[in-house]
């Protein structure tokens, strides 16, 4: 890097380097991959959630409000939702707020709300491969996954693997290496979660599209 290039670096803010690259990478292909991005105080952030949450932990379900079920054959994590009663979390909270605004100036998506969970893949768990929204079915339009696993070595597994439609070869595998973020249209890209060797532990948001009708938020939660 030249002397200039590092000045002009450090006179940006870095988090709007980051949010660029995204908001870059979501126009041109519809998701984003950005390896060991995550800034620090959001990771910490998350890790104290961890820490915080470590005992409201409860098996996943598949599928909305009351139509729920929990299903072994297709998910095995546990997962602990991150509210605004979770004092921990809110850097992550803060930053995932600063990106919507970000990619709703930039890409101008309408991005209305946000929800988060952590979640805790024992080795051995999976989540087979699934879509985070249906069209017409859902308001998640934009999923964000992020990753707190130190040290992950790539034969460890625990692989993202993302598929475009309904393609069965893959698009791409992501590794779960710390403070890696990924995020892609939850309507078009299919993915799964392979098992791993070891724990794996990964925050999964969804921001969705206000479609609020009577009042009514849709889906509850
Ligand atoms: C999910 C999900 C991916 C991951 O929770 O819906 O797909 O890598 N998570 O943890
Ligand atoms: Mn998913």
């Amino acid at each position: 890097m030249t002397t200039i290039e590092a000045i002009n670096r450090a006179a940006e803010p870095p988090d709007t380097t980051l949010f660029a690259q995204i908001a870059e990478q979501l126009a041109e292909r519809g998701y984003a991959v950005c390896p060991a991005a995550l800034p620090e105080p959001v990771t910490d952030s998350l890790v104290a959630a961890l820490a915080a949450t470590s005992e409201q932990f409860v098996p996943a379900a598949i599928g909305r409000g009351s139509s729920a079920e929990r299903n072994r054959f297709v998910r095995r994590d546990k997962i602990a939702w991150l509210d605004e009663r979770q004092p921990h979390a809110a850097a992550w909270r803060q930053w995932c707020e600063a990106l919507r605004l970000y990619l709703n100036q930039r890409l101008f998506l309408g991005l209305f709300s946000f929800e988060s969970h952590l979640a805790h893949y024992a080795p051995g768990d999976f989540y087979k491969r699934h879509r985070d929204a249906f069209r017409g079915e859902s308001n998640r339009l934009l999923s964000v996954v992020a990753y707190l696993n130190r040290g992950w070595q790539p034969d460890q597994g625990g692989e993202l693997v993302i598929y475009r439609d309904d393609n069965s070869v893959p698009l791409l595998a992501v590794t779960p290496s710390f403070a890696s973020v990924v995020l892609f249209l939850s309507e078009e890209f299919p993915h799964e979660v392979l098992p791993a060797q070891r724990d794996r532990y990964s925050v999964a948001g969804w921001f969705r599209l206000n479609n609020t009708i009577n009042g009514q938020l849709d889906p509850p939660r």
